[in-house]
């Protein structure tokens, strides 16, 4: 399979972090969490820098110098974790965004959360702009006048607002409007924001790891201790700003005015935000088949509302007069087709009506769970040798049929969650002597539950449950990205030689038996 090369350079920036951070720590498969963990960090930091804090023309300079030099090592410190924390949730909203844009998570029935997230992007940096802004600094005084002239270029205002600010005639009242933004107005937006971004999304979780937020927060800790964050000179209205240190994650457009008039910098950044909203029509695509609900075969036992990881399914009261009192009933626009529900359905059970086709209360029309059975027969009916070892295989992942061979053979699933643990326990007891799930790599799934729920279903925590009656060490789960292909050949060869020395085992112990 043909890996696109955003996506190969992620895969390689996370393999290569991998290496310092280990699989739980890496910080590029919880970008989400981390920058609502860095949202907290801010939030916390700018409640307490608001104390001591003055809000007005005169006073907003002189407090900050006094957080900055008197107070060093309290609101000092407070001061430059707001500031490096506001920084690196720039860096991190921008690798999540490349990170699902590379892995295709932003199209068909997902663009909600990709068409959501621009918005939250350009909220954050508004954000950050009022916050300099309230430094009433010569960068203050910088950003000040560029945004008048980009507001100017709007047909908003009657007058002119640029000229206020170079006649010196900034007034305490506009100020007190800066800082209602920053301190109330814009930091709600941004929560109502965050809460439509995540909404079509189920079991959404928003706190990281707790030691990559413990290590996050001391890297934080020492960068400020080691560079406090520092003001410039006071603001003066009378005279143009000669040196800034610009924040260039928050204060990238102001450069641009000094070549381009406000309407050209104005055309640029709506071109970009209408191009980044489009992408996931740019070109449109199709999940495949929705889940399909067969009534005559659920109970409305609600576990595939609980696995499904996009909110596409729902319950109601039982509309074909079963004894039953619910229903679930899948909503196609939210759907996206990974066939989660399928395995998570108690119907889905391979031991049932062996002859005619297996029908389940929730299937997937494209690969219903009477066909992985089928293919799971016809797989092992072609394998040969000692150790028969049959791969599920992720349609996101490694393409497991690219590891066929005499002793090995491959099914590609939608996602490695919609296998039913009982087909497990059914190839194992139809001829596999191994059985491997391949899904993606660990933390990074495509269809975001397909590797958790599997490995909790194995491990017995989460319906349905693998039984404890089988052979649970002829069972191994992988996770892998496309690129992966050589680990997953070393991890099958350890596998084969494990289940020599469980068939030799069983052997003996068949033997044994015998003989008593
Ligand atoms: C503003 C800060 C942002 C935060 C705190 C944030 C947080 C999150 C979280 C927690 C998730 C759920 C991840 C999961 O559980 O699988 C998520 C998903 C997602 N986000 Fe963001 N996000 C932000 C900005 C953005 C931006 C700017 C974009 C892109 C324009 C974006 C695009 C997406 C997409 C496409 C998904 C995945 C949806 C899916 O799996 O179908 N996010 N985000």
């Amino acid at each position: 399979m043909l890996v696109n090369p955003a996506k190969r350079i992620y895969l390689a920036l996370e393999s290569w972090f991998n290496l310092s951070f280990g699989t739980q720590w890496n910080p590029l498969y919880h970008l989400g969490t981390l920058s609502f963990f860095l949202f907290w960090v801010i939030l916390i930091t700018g409640i307490y820098l608001f104390i001591p804090y003055q809000g007005s023309l005169d006073g907003a300079h002189a407090s900050l110098e006094y957080i900055t030099y008197d107070q060093r090592y309290t609101s000092g410190v407070m001061r430059s974790l707001h500031r490096y924390a506001s920084d690196a949730v720039v860096i991190t909203i921008l690798l999540h965004m490349f990170k699902e844009f590379a892995s295709g998570r932003y199209r068909g029935s997902r663009w909600f959360s990709w068409v959501t997230g621009v918005p939250n992007l350009w909220v954050v940096i508004t954000l950050g702009i009022s916050g300099y802004w309230l430094v009433w600094d010569e960068m203050a005084q910088y950003v000040a006048i560029g945004s008048a002239h980009l507001l100017d270029a709007l047909p908003l205002f009657p007058s002119t607002m640029a000229r206020n600010f170079v006649a010196g005639e900034m007034t305490d009242r506009f100020f007190i409007l800066i800082e209602f933004l920053h301190l109330l107005g814009q930091p709600l937006l941004l929560g109502f924001m965050l809460w439509l971004h995540v909404k079509h999304l189920s079991n959404v979780d928003i706190n990281p790891p707790r030691g990559l937020a413990i290590g996050t927060l001391i890297a934080l800790l020492a960068l400020s201790l080691a560079k406090p964050a520092l003001s410039h000179a006071p603001a003066d209205l009378s005279a143009v700003p000669q040196v800034i240190n610009l924040d260039w994650f928050y204060l990238n457009v102001y450069p641009l005015l000094d070549v381009w008039s406000g309407g050209q910098v104005w055309i640029l950044t709506i071109s970009i935000t209408w191009i980044l909203m489009l992408l996931p029509w740019l070109p449109p695509k199709k999940d495949g088949p929705k889940a399909v609900v067969d009534l005559a075969h659920c109970n409305g036992c609600e576990l595939c509302f609980d696995d499904c990881p996009f909110d596409a399914i729902s319950v109601q009261a039982r509309t074909d007069g079963a004894k039953f009192d619910k229903e679930v009933v899948v909503n196609p626009d939210q759907c996206a087709a990974c066939g989660i529900c399928a395995a998570s359905c108690p119907s889905s059970n391979p031991f049932r009506s062996r002859r005619e086709t297996l029908k389940t209360g929730i299937d997937m029309p494209q690969l219903p769970v009477d066909k992985m059975r089928s293919e799971t027969r016809q797989a092992i009916a072609t394998l040969q040798g000692d150790t028969k070892i049959l791969i599920y295989g992720c349609g996101h992942g490694i393409n497991v049929n690219r590891l066929d061979s005499g002793e090995t053979r491959g099914i590609r699933l939608l996602c490695s969650g919609m296998l039913p643990p009982t087909l497990v326990e059914y190839a194992l007891k139809n001829g596999a002597d191994g059985v491997m799930v391949s899904g993606c790599r660990h933390n990074d799934c495509f269809y975001r539950f397909g590797n958790r729920w599997t490995k909790l279903r194995f491990e017995g925590k989460r319906n349905p449950i693998l039984r404890k009656r089988v052979e649970h060490e002829r069972i191994r789960i992988h996770g892998g990205a496309e690129t992966d292909r050589k680990e997953i050949e070393e991890h099958l060869n350890a596998f084969r030689a494990e289940l020599i020395r469980l068939n030799q085992a069983a052997e003996s112990a068949e033997l044994s038996g015998d003989n008593h």
